[in-house]
């Protein structure tokens, strides 16, 4: 089974796709960590992440393993490396490289052969798994986006400053050449905005038990 659910920055994905994998004891696969974790790698090798071959060539040699919902590359659990503001800053550009995305895409269709996962992402029901058993569009305003980020405590910027990374972001996924953020028409659209992430995972899995 694929519950498969996408969404902008800040919506409490993680969180919701976490605990619903939970209750249905399936798995919980993060697909932006993939994206991150090639970045991660790009950084620390000093990689010019303006050159695509070169980042490219960063993701195919890499052995990525997902082991408990943890990434990891090349035998090294990265999962706590994954949110810095570096990463943050720079994943997005990685991920906008069409044939890397394949590379990603590939990996994430390899793993849900022998498992039953809860997938999240930007493009997961709509180019990963379209034909996901269940289907989730997670939305928020702006505010409440870098609200929830700021109240993390893992980033160095202001309200504001993330306000405006958040923004650069999203636009950034929403206007990829491929595997870009939009609503699948058969998803199930929520507004989290003035949701606790109980209320979300409660909709979801009523969707889904019904
Ligand atoms: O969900 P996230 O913030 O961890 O994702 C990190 C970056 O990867 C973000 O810029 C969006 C991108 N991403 C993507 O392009 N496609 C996905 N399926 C998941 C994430």
């Amino acid at each position: 089974m694929i519950v498969a659910i996408d969404g902008p920055a800040g919506t409490g994905k993680s969180t919701i796709a976490k605990l619903i994998s939970e209750k249905l004891n399936i798995t919980f696969l993060n697909s932006g960590s993939f994206y991150r974790g090639i970045t991660l790698t790009v950084l620390r090798r000093g990689v010019d992440i303006t050159d695509k071959e070169a980042v490219l060539q960063v993701a195919k040699d890499l052995k990525m393993d997902y082991v408990n919902s943890h990434l990891i590359l090349d035998g090294e659990d990265v999962e706590s490396l994954l949110h810095s503001d570096a990463v943050d800053a720079n994943a997005s550009q990685v991920s906008a490289i069409v044939p890397l995305r394949h590379v990603v895409n590939e990996k994430l269709r390899e793993i849900t052969k022998k498992l039953s996962v809860v997938c999240e992402g930007r493009d997961i029901t709509t180019v990963v798994f379209p034909n996901a058993e269940y289907k989730f569009y997670l939305d928020a305003s702006i505010d409440v986006q870098a609200m929830r980020r700021f109240k993390q405590g893992v980033s160095d910027l202001s309200l504001e400053e993330i306000k405006e990374a958040i923004r650069k972001r999203d636009e950034m996924d929403k206007n990829k050449e491929e595997g870009s953020l939009k609503i699948a028409p058969d998803a199930c659209y929520i507004d989290t905005s003035d949701l606790t992430i109980e209320q979300v995972c409660e909709i979801i899995l009523n969707k889904i038990q019904l």
